[in-house]
């Protein structure tokens, strides 16, 4: 049996790892299991798959953790701490699926015992990319990658020799709000961004595929799992989601990865690598869908495409506050008191700050292994600094 826990198991990327899992009981002895307030489907998954131990991220909801797994044998912990020690037990495969840099420590603390580390979380590497890939390295431990572009390129480049590479290109759907016109985009709402087209997804991940967050996340991904430098990292806008990705070799060949817009196959392949197994995905009729369209994507429509390759060429901390600036910007919008565009102008208000600011700690250093404590301290700095900068933006 392997023995895997799944971080952020009650959100959308856990609830269909769990999906998985569940499929196959006999196959896995479920260490841990951790959500953040969602504690009754969190006791119910810890109690269908046996779990050792369920964590809530948050004290204040571990009284009802409790009650709900009452009886069951299942142990119950609160707390970043109580993430740390989940993460702590052995583990031959660990998914990494909480929103947001408070996925980074667990993932980083998960590398210790050597295992494999199914990475959903993309903050982790556009946080602390190299941070998490020495500590990986140095742990003997693998990490997968479980975003769907990256996967796909993961996948593409099986038995390839990634010098041969020229360039790689992700695909956008171009999210909720691709057919508005630009003008309208300043009125677009909270629940307007929310209604992704293609993904079912949680919804601060769709927003950001509105926004393309998303998208310049993944940009920065890339350059930080595969190693490639920015300018061979491209965006192509392409509304279907169903080529997720594509490779560029130095003969001239594209190859491209076609795969159903279902995350489960992604965290799939994570699950059974180096084999394939079968997936309970739904397999493409290409005769049926017929047309694939592809298009160059808007820099003016999607500013945080332009603030990413920026952001990788900067290197050192510009990654980390840069996903600490847009964590806060999707709290201000989601709360109502910014705009959707003025996401991308206060991520790029807190991040001119920095670089004028602080040149030696966000410039110049990239692939520098930087210290979870600076990290954490600088995430925390650029969150405080957007607060800060985000009523100059409303005032005008
Ligand atoms: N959804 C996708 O299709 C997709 C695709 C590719 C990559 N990803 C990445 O995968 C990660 C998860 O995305 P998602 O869409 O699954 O998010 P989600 O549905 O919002 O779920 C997030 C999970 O994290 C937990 N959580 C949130 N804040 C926490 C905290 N402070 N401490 C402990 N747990 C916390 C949530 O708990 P509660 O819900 O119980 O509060 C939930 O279990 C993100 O990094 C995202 O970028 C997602």
């Amino acid at each position: 049996m392997r023995r895997v826990s799944v971080f952020g198991a009650t959100g959308s990327i856990g609830q269909s790892t769990l999906d998985l899992i569940g499929r196959a009981p006999e196959a896995y002895h479920v260490v841990a299991l951790t959500g953040g307030r969602n504690v009754k489907n969190l006791a119910e998954d810890a109690r269908r798959l046996n779990a050792e131990i369920a964590v809530t991220g948050y004290d204040a909801c571990l009284p009802a953790l409790k009650e709900a797994l009452a009886g069951s044998g299942i142990e119950a912990a609160a707390g970043e701490q109580a993430l740390l020690e989940a993460a702590d037990r052995p583990t031959d495969w660990t998914m990494s699926a909480i929103f947001g840099a408070a996925g980074l420590a667990p993932g980083l603390r998960s590398l210790r015992h050597g295992g494999t580390l199914a990475l959903a979380n993309k903050e982790s590497l556009v946080t602390a990319g190299p941070l998490l890939l020495s500590e990986a390295a140095k742990h003997g431990a693998k990490v997968l990658p479980v975003d769907s572009e990256h996967s796909a390129v993961f996948q593409a480049l099986v038995g390839e020799d990634i010098a041969h590479v020229e360039r790689v290109i992700i695909t956008a759907s171009g999210g909720a709000l691709r057919s508005w016109p630009k003008e309208k985009l300043a009125t677009a709402t909270v629940a307007d961004a929310s209604a992704h087209p293609n993904w079912d997804m949680g919804q601060r991940i769709t927003i950001d595929s509105a926004s393309m967050f998303n998208k310049a996340m993944e940009l920065i991904e890339a350059k930080e799992f595969f190693g490639f430098r920015p300018d061979q990292i491209e965006v192509l806008v392409h509304p279907q989601s169903l080529v997720h990705a594509l490779v560029g070799f130095n003969d001239g060949a594209l190859m491209a990865h076609v795969g159903p817009s279902d995350m489960r196959h992604a965290i799939g392949y994570a699950l059974n690598w180096p084999e394939r197994a079968h997936l309970p995905v739904e397999r493409l009729d290409l005769a049926k869908i017929g047309q694939l369209d592809f298009s160059a994507p808007d820099f003016e429509r999607w500013p945080a495409l332009t603030l990413a390759h920026h952001v990788m060429e900067r290197g050192g901390l510009s990654g980390t506050i840069f996903n600490a600036a847009k964590e806060t910007a999707l709290d201000l919008f989601i709360a109502g008191e910014i705009g959707f565009q003025d996401m991308a102008r206060l991520v790029e208000r807190v991040l001119q700050k920095f670089w004028a600011e602080e040149p030696s700690a966000t410039n110049g250093h990239n692939n520098a292994v930087i210290p979870l404590e600076n990290t954490l301290e600088y995430d925390q700095i650029a969150r405080i600094r957007a607060r800060e900068i985000a009523p100059e933006l409303t005032a005008g």
